[in-house]
């Protein structure tokens, strides 16, 4: 009796297991390959003021760990927050970080950084050069671009994760 009871248990289970599967593939590629929505407002608050927001799962949490620890020198600037923003940032980072997200492109991003290295920037990363590789490096310094960092500035919808070759526009 006990055994039935146990088989009805884990056929119920290998249903809903299965059913879940055909639920995320019917939303499509596009779908998984981007990054979730995520949002916390003091990060929005204090990392969009002179670019624009990188999504968390673009990074590793060792490179977020670093870049909030040497916010007084950010790439030339000075982004120093209170302790109690810059914690509540960190953690929201780290939350969300690329090693844990399930989205095609943060695993791939993650996986193209070797374990003992710590970019502090994503356009430095493998996985970036890789995908940019057709891109003529004038364009990055267009006016209209400015940097390779200015992701908005081909890819309309990336402060929200969304990288889907159906949005990059190249500016003049
Ligand atoms: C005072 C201005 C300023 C603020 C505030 C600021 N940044 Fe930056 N950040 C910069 C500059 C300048 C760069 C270099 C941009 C470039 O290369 O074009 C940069 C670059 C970056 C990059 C690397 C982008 C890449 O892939 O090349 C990351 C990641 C980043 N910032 C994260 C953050 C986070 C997280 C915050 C909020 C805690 C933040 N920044 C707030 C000025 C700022
Ligand atoms: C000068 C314009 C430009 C900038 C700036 C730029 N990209 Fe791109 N990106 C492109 C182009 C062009 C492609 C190739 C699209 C294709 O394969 O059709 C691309 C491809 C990608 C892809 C792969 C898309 C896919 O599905 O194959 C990702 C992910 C990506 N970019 C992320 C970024 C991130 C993150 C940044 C900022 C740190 C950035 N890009 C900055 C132009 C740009």
């Amino acid at each position: 009796m006990q055994t039935q009871w146990l088989r009805v248990g884990v056929f119920v289970a290998a249903m809903s297991a299965a059913g879940s599967f055909l639920i995320s593939t019917a939303r499509g590629e596009e779908g998984e390959r981007n990054l979730p929505k995520v949002s916390n407002p003091t990060w929005k608050a204090e990392c969009s003021s002179c670019h624009m927001l990188y999504h968390p799962g673009l990074l590793p949490e060792r490179s977020w760990t670093r870049i909030m620890g040497t916010l007084d020198r950010h790439f030339g600037e000075n982004a120093t927050l209170d302790p109690a923003a810059r914690e509540e940032i960190t953690r929201f980072l780290v939350d969300h970080s690329a090693e844990r997200q399930q989205n095609r492109r943060s695993i791939r991003i993650n996986q193209s950084i070797k374990s003992n290295e710590t970019p502090l920037r994503i356009s430095t990363t493998r996985y970036f050069l890789a995908r940019h590789d057709e891109v003529p490096e004038a364009i990055f310094q267009y006016k209209s671009v400015g940097s390779a960092a200015n992701c908005v500035a081909c890819h309309q919808g990336a402060d929200q994760g969304d990288f889907s070759e159906s949005k990059v526009r190249i500016p003049r």
